[in-house]
């Protein structure tokens, strides 16, 4: 049985579906059978960033409704044969959802995956609580700033009371991306540093992801950033993928840095 791993964020805009792509690709690098699904009804993105959006033909809902089977419905990556990806539908309709069509979708690909990733959508409305009630861990993906870590705590609140796991009288595990983060301002204290997110939220961290230029470039050529080799993000999510396949990998100290220093290197992380 694989693991379900629930992206969240509670403010939009973050880097959650950024996070996905790359985290779902990190894992099927180091070996892991993985399918990424776009929770995101009607503002799918997550297919452009992993350049599969021309390869699209049936989506979440087909299959829940049994218009397509998952085989027809999921598509392989050509960046790795472990990944997997199925869309989100492309329709205004949010209430296509339904808490018994999610448990059959996410419990089918439980059987064939070792980690399904979904990606949800920004807010803490219903589409967000469809995407955390099967979850067995969360993934939050903050920004260092006051109102994304605010915001993470409110969906926090809401996973720890609503999600099947913690209805059954277990618990859903939590890990921390701090996403974006510029030491320059963190030492300037324009942004917030990683031991105040983590004494705020109290999660475990399982990465910090610097600012990147790249990050916009790659998702807009739909080859995640994970894929260049001289990307600081894209060696971030690389450690981050490895930490969730259980290796102990030291953590960067990012705000420590400076950005010059940063880029050199790189090439020690690889
Ligand atoms: N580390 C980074 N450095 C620079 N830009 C980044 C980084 N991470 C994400 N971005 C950019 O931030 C923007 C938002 O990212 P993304 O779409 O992943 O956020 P999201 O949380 O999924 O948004 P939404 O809530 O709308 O679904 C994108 O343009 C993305 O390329
Ligand atoms: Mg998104």
């Amino acid at each position: 049985m694989g693991t379900v791993i629930a992206v969240i964020s509670g403010k939009g805009g973050v880097g959650k579906t950024t996070a996905s792509a790359n985290i779902a690709l990190g894992v099927a690098q180091n070996g892991k059978k993985c399918a990424v699904v776009d929770f995101d009804i009607g503002q799918r993105n997550l297919d452009m960033i992993l350049g599969l959006e021309n390869r699209v033909v049936y989506d979440m809902v087909h299959v829940m409704d049994e218009d397509a089977t998952l085989n027809q419905a999921l598509i392989k990556s050509k960046a790795d044969e472990n990944l997997f990806f199925l869309a989100a539908s492309q329709t205004k309709d949010k209430s296509v959802l339904n808490e018994t069509k999610v448990k059959k979708l996410v419990d089918n690909l439980k059987e064939s995956f070792d980690f399904v990733i979904l990606d949800s959508p920004a807010g803490i409305e219903s589409g967000f609580e469809h995407t955390i009630k099967f979850a067995d861990v969360a993934i939050v993906v903050v920004n260092p700033e006051v109102s994304s870590i605010r915001d993470a705590d409110r969906a926090i609140g809401i996973l720890d009371s609503k999600s099947q796991r913690v209805k059954d009288g277990n618990f859903v595990d939590k890990l921390l991306i701090i996403n974006r983060i510029v030491p320059d301002m963190v030492q300037s204290g324009e942004m917030l540093k990683s031991e105040d997110i983590l004494e705020i939220l109290d999660i475990k961290l399982l990465g910090k992801v610097p600012e990147d230029k790249g990050v916009v470039d790659a998702s807009n050529q739909g080859k995640p950033v994970i894929l260049d080799k001289n990307s600081v993000a894209g060696n971030a999510y690389k450690r981050i993928s490895a930490r969730l396949c259980g290796e102990k990998v030291s953590m960067e100290d990012i705000e420590a840095l400076d950005r010059g220093f940063l880029k050199k290197i790189v090439g020690i992380f690889t």
